[in-house]
Order: C-alpha cells, then structure tokens, then sequence
C-alpha cells in the first residue's frame, strides 16, 4: 500500500513509526477500539524499516528462551479475549495442547518470532514495510503552522519520499546499538544486533579465535553459540564483571514490570524512582537468565575435567583498544585486577555492550524538538499517556513506546507492559477529542466487549 498523504485527502488519527512488538500492540488495541465503537472509524498506519517483520533476527540463537511469560502477549493483560493473543496463536497452529503439556512459561524466541509474524500477518493491511520515518515536522498551512497536525516524512526502498498528514504520532523505533567509544563496527568487529547476518557472511572455519565482550544475556548467549557451533575455535569471554550474575526474575522482584509499578514509578517521588534502579537494575541489565550461566560454567568445567581449554574468561576485564591486524582484528585488554595488559588478536570480535533508548529528538530536528519540554536532566518530559509534553500550545500528539525508563521506568524497553500501555495510548488517543484523561478501565471494558 503506498500512501502520499495530502492535507485535503487525508488526515490520520495515529501515525505510527517502527512496527515491532510495541506498534503492533497498539495497532491491535486500536483495531479493538474501533471494533467497540464503528461509529467513530479511527484512520491509523505504521510504518516500518524492514522489508518485512522480524523481531531481533540477529539474535535468534538456537535454545534462546523469552524473559517474560507468554502471557505477556500483545494482548493479554489488556484484553484476554483478543484474537491476537499467544494462546489463540497456538490453537490456530494446533499446538495448544502440546504447550501446555510442556508445562513452561517462558517459549523459545524462535516460537515467540513465529507468534509475531502469525500477529503481523493478521495486520497487513495496516503496515507499509520497507518505509523509514526520516522526519517529524509541524503541519503548516500557507507558511503557518497548523498546531493539531503533524507532517511524517516517509522514504521507501527505492528513495522516493511522501508526505503523511497525522493528529497523533507514536514512535517505538527500539533499541538503539551502543558501542564503546572509538569502536566502529566493520567486517571482523560485530555489535550483538547484527550477530548472525555477520556470522553467517563468514566461512566458520575461518573463525579460529573470537572474542565476546559484555556480561549481559546478549553476550552469554554468543558465547555460548561460538562455543558450540565453532568446536576448533577459542573462544574468550571478556566480561568487565567478576563473573556472570543472575537476572532476579522471582516474584517479588518481578513486580516492578506490573502494570500499576508504572503509576508507582511516574508518580513517586524522585528517592522513590532512584531506588527502583538501585534494587532492581538486576532484573534486566547487565544480567544473565541462570540455564545460561550454568551452561556455561558447565562446559569449562568439562574441559578442566578433559584437561583441554579453548573457553577462555577473562573476568574484571575491559578493552581498552581494538585496531586491525592484515588479517584480523587486535584489541587490548586491561585487567582491573592488576592493570596488566594483553595484546590478543581475534578473527571476530562481537560487543555485546548494551542498548540506547529511543531518542525523539532524531526523528523531530532541532527546530522541532525545541517545542516539547525537558527536564532538569535534559530529558523529554512525558506525559503518564507517554505524550511528549509541549510548551509551544501544539494540540496534536507526539508519544514514545519505549525511551520513557526516565518517566515511566523499567518496562519502558521491554515487552512486560505494552499490551496495557498501549491500550494507555489507544485511550489517550482516541479519548483525546472530548479530553486527554487517561482511563484504563475504559481499554479493558470496550476492549474486552469488542472481542
Ligand atoms: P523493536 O526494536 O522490536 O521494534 C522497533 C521497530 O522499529 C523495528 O522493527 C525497526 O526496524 C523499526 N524502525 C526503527 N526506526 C524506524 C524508522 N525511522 N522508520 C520505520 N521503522 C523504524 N524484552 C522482553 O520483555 N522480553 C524478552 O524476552 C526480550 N528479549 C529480547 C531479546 C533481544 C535479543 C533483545 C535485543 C531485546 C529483547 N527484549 C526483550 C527487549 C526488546 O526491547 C523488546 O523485546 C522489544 O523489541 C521492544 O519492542 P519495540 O517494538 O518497542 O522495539
Ligand atoms: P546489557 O544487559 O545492557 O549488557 C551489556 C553488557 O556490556 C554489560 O555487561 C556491560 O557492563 C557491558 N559493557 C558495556 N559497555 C562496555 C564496555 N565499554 N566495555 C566492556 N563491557 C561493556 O545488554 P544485552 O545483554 O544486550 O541486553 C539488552 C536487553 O536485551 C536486555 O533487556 C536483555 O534482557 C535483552 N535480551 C534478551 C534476550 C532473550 O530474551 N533471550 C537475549 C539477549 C538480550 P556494565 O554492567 O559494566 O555496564
């Protein structure tokens, strides 16, 4: 479907920007929405980059499990009776009973990524892929600016641009790679994200020696990879930790990814938001699921029992430089135990060093983004609707799903809530036109009536 928005042609209620797991929630609630109330039809597409869906293809490593239980779907917890949830994806694949006979909460992220693309294909007509988002502008009229509407400038994959005309704007364009400073990733330096696309562009056997830096799930999950899927090579795990720690998914740490945590994190004091980072960065960051760490340490115990070793840790280790050898890549690496030096040189070197949140201010320009309000940190300020607060009067929407850890906390980047918060958005969204109150029972009901 292609679409060159024109102001007297077609003006969208919601416009959104990215169509991973948090847009596809959204456009489910709204579909939901719309369902409970045809007399209001709501005009809404997405937009995304890829050529079609994928959810961290590049991460898609054998034996990999999800964080989060299956009934954190991209519906559930906002409307159990929708068709786009989890259980009814395996009654149409005619694995229900066979999933519960498995009796596990937690699917593989192969089977998760064929639930969203089971999801995404139900809501084909509502996404143009191949499309990236290059800006956000105000809408103008004659030179003056419209402030109910926004202009979204669309590119395709032959480098045409269009126009799009929208009320409401959500972008949810994920994670964004962080690499140390003064490292480029290139043909032998690899960040996690692009893990296997630049895997399996190599011939394995040129893979002798790789290295893995990082201490989080991404980074034991490829070490892991490498050592089982490369038996001639040595593989190091260069972990700036003193070993591997645990993500703490027990119960009660688990309630910070509650729906009503939210609320509790937005509207606590700021004491109250520090020590939800404080106790419980380790639920997601810099963490490990424990079946990994265990895997781990048990296949160096085998080889201390072997009296062979090509898994080699270097704990409490940083790098402190990466240059290329003819051949390979060079990298230093500083012990913080003794400050000594090691010059190791590697056929690949994978950084598993973590994310960045969504940043708005790339997709608005400076001009723009000088229209909505910061914090005393710099920060967007945030509605609780996860609306970019303005200062300039402009009554069309601007909201984030995903970049809102400093207003609306951890489970801004994760799939726990975004079944409810986007219900949140839908609500904000389409409530919007009698007032901007945010109602959650009213998702819950209509949603629930419309299924
Ligand atoms: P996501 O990144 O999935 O989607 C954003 C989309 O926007 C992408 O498809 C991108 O192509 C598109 N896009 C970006 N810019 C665009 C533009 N300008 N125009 C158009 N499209 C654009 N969390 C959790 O709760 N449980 C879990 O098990 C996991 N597992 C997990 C595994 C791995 C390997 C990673 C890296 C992360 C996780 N996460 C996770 C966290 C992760 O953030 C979460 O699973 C979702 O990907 C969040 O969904 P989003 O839709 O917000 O972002
Ligand atoms: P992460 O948790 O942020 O971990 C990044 C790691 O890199 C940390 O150990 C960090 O150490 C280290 N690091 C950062 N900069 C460094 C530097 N300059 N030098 C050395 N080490 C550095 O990132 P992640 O593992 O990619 O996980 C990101 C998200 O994806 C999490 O939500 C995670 O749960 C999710 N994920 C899920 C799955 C799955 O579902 N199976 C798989 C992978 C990832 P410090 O602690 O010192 O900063």
């Amino acid at each position: 479907m292609g679409i060159t928005g024109r102001r007297h042609q077609e003006i969208y209620d919601v416009i959104g920007i990215g169509f991973g797991p948090s847009n596809m929630s959204l456009a489910i609630a709204l579909e939901e929405h719309e369902a409970s109330a045809p007399q209001q039809p709501l005009r809404y597409h997405f937009f995304e980059r890829q050529p079609t869906f994928g959810w961290h293809r590049n991460m898609l490593l054998p034996s990999t499990t999800m964080q989060i239980s299956f009934l954190k779907d991209l519906a559930t917890f906002r409307n159990p009776l929708s068709r786009f949830s989890f259980i009814s994806f395996l009654h149409s694949s005619n694995r229900l009973v066979q999933f519960v006979n498995n009796q596990d909460f937690f699917p593989t992220r192969q089977e998760f990524h064929q639930y969203l693309e089971w999801a995404a294909a139900g809501l084909s007509d509502r996404v143009t892929y191949g499309t990236e988002v290059v800006s956000i502008r105000p809408g103008t009229e004659g030179g003056t600016l419209t402030p109910d509407l926004l202009e979204i400038e669309v590119r395709d994959g032959d480098g045409t641009t269009s126009v799009v005309i929208t009320r409401n704007v959500v972008i949810s364009t994920g994670l964004v790679p962080r690499l140390p400073e003064g490292v480029t990733a290139g043909e032998r330096v690899w960040h996690s994200s692009q893990f296997l696309s630049r895997f399996h562009a190599r011939d394995p056997r040129e893979l002798k020696r790789v290295a893995v830096v990082g201490a989080g799930q991404s980074a034991a999950e490829i070490t892991r990879f490498f050592y089982d899927s490369l038996p001639h090579a040595e593989v190091f795990a260069v972990i700036p930790s003193y070993g591997y720690s645990v993500a703490d998914d027990t119960p009660f740490a688990n309630q910070v990814f509650d729906p009503g945590a939210v609320d509790e994190y937005y509207y606590g004091t700021d004491r109250a938001r520090d020590a939800f980072w404080r106790y419980h960065r380790n639920t997601n960051y810099s963490v490990v699921d424990t079946d990994v760490i265990r895997a781990l340490y048990q296949r160096s115990y085998d080889e201390q029992v072997r009296g062979t070793q090509r898994l080699h840790f270097r704990n409490l280790t940083r790098v402190v430089e990466v240059g290329s050898t003819g051949e390979g890549t060079r990298m230093v690496l500083r012990s913080l135990l003794d400050d000594r030096r090691e010059d190791l040189a590697v056929d690949a070197l994978v950084f598993a060093t973590g994310y960045d949140g969504v940043d708005p201010a790339r997709l608005l320009g400076d001009g723009f983004d000088a229209h909505f309000e910061r914090d005393a940190a710099g920060r967007h300020r945030v509605e609780r609707d996860y609306r970019l607060v303005s200062s300039s009067g402009l009554t069309c929407g601007v909201y984030l799903q995903g970049g809102t850890e400093h207003s609306h906390g951890l489970t801004s980047s994760l799939l726990s809530n975004m079944a409810v918060r986007s219900g949140e958005i839908a609500d904000s969204i389409v409530l919007g036109r009698t007032g901007r109150e945010l109602d959650r029972t009213h998702s819950v009901q209509e949603a629930s009536s419309a299924a």
